[in-house]
């Protein structure tokens, strides 16, 4: 081999490397708050709380409302607000007077305690089974002139559960309205069979004195969910819809007594309700979760809401480039090589159910392991990002998320202008 040769091999081998490395050095992420998130960061540093706090922004919540609205006036069905994933008073109000409704679906007996005596002319259909011990204790506790034999219709799933229901209403002298749970192919429970439908009907038709047949909860969110590749969602919906017509018929045919018009005919949630717009079986839809939509509700059904809830934390500390304990100032190459590593922040709270949402570019300090007391995160420059702004997330979901935070922060016009209390646990 003569020494031009090689050194031109030598040279091609070292570009070609240093080529590649160039194509995996990580690019910059990192941009600033754009206007709408810097008029809030601007608020929350003027008047917030300082603390991690969930922010509901009423302007985009009001479009969410107005989307649901335009499906209630096309279909002809009632809207029933889901109380676990919008688990503020303040806050079902706000939806309850802009939807016109008085529907609430419950799934926690100390929340149900607590919509009854807050809002006695609810109407309230259980989303789960509870179990009769939690129903003897609603009666319990039971404050003020919400009408439980008018109001309320627990959901039951199986006859055992049924006879312990009975034994409840007995003990208490009282009425149970019983709502069937059909299991329309989410298969979490709930009528498969005819003939287990005529069971509890029969059961229900034979203690008149004490259970009253108050209609069907047949939910639905396989249908989006599922890969098109195991079944459409066409299919999904004529086989949901098969079978809440066969129980339908079955009742009227074989309990024609038990059947009239104000039954109620519950169906979906969130990610499935714009799917109903067309059958006339059921008669109302669930809605919690899409009124603020977090991130997994970021479906093709839901393209007509937008985001309306974040969680805004102020940045604590802002220690510069990335500085890993041991490794200390030999870190170095870390920013050097990743430019959105260049800025390492620690935040007030964290390691919340949620996504990075603004600044553009922020990630997780992954070398330092989560924090829910100051959570470490990393980012280029190019954030702006300093001490006591703001940095915001997306939930992911809301249930449970909404009760870690306080009062939530009503916006309006990138104002705060109500702070609404959540339930308690
Ligand atoms: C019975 C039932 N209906 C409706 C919903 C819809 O709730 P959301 O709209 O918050 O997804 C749920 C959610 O779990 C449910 O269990």
């Amino acid at each position: 081999m003569n020494r031009r040769k090689f050194l031109i091999g030598t040279l091609g081998v070292g570009a070609v490397a240093v080529g590649g490395a160039a194509a995996l050095k990580p690019t910059d992420h990192g941009a600033p708050h754009d206007d709408y998130f810097r008029t809030l960061n601007d608020e929350l540093k003027r008047n917030g709380p300082m603390r991690p706090s969930v922010v509901i922004d009423l302007d985009r919540l009001d479009r969410n409302i107005a989307a649901v609205n335009a499906f209630t006036a096309a279909s002809g069905k009632h809207y029933r607000i889901v109380e676990k994933s919008l688990p503020s008073l303040a806050l079902m109000q706000y939806i309850a007077q802009r939807t016109n409704t008085k529907r609430l679906m419950s799934f926690h007996q100390p929340f149900l305690n607590h919509d009854a005596e807050n809002m006695p002319d609810a109407d309230i259909l259980l989303g789960k089974p509870l179990p009769a011990r939690s129903a003897q204790l609603f009666y319990e506790n039971l404050k003020g002139d919400f009408d439980p034999k008018r109001q309320l219709q627990w959901l039951i799933d199986t006859p055992e559960r049924l006879a312990q229901y009975l034994d409840v209403a007995r003990g208490l002298g009282t009425k149970m309205r019983v709502n069937i749970e059909l299991d329309v192919g989410l298969h979490r429970g709930g009528v498969k069979e005819l003939p287990a439908l005529g069971e509890l009907l029969k059961t229900i038709a034979a203690h008149a004195e004490h259970l009253e047949f108050a209609g069907f909860m047949g939910y639905d969110p396989h249908i989006v969910a599922i890969p098109s590749i195991v079944a459409s969602r066409e299919t999904l919906l004529r086989r949901v819809l098969d079978h809440y017509q066969a129980c339908v018929d079955f009742t009227r045919r074989e309990y024609a007594a038990l059947w009239h018009e104000g039954l109620t005919l519950n169906t979906a949630g969130s990610p499935s309700y714009p799917l109903h717009r067309d059958e006339k079986i059921s008669n109302e839809v669930s809605i919690g979760t899409g009124m603020l939509k977090p991130t997994h509700y970021d479906i093709d059904t839901l393209q007509n809401h937008v985001p309306a809830v974040y969680i805004a934390t102020p940045v604590l500390k802002a220690t510069g480039p990335t500085e890993l304990p041991g490794l200390d100032e030999k870190s170095a190459i870390i920013s050097w090589w990743d430019p959105n590593q260049r800025e390492t922040y620690f935040i007030y709270g964290g390691n919340w159910m949620a996504e990075y949402e603004s600044p553009k570019g922020l990630q997780f300090y992954s070398s330092f392991g989560h924090s829910s007391n100051q959570e470490g995160i990393n980012g280029s420059p190019a954030t702006g990002l300093k001490v006591d702004d703001q940095v915001f997330f997306r939930p992911t979901v809301v249930e449970e998320v909404l009760l870690e935070f306080g009062d939530l922060l009503a916006l309006r016009g990138g104002r705060i202008v109500e702070r609404w209390p959540v339930y308690r646990n």
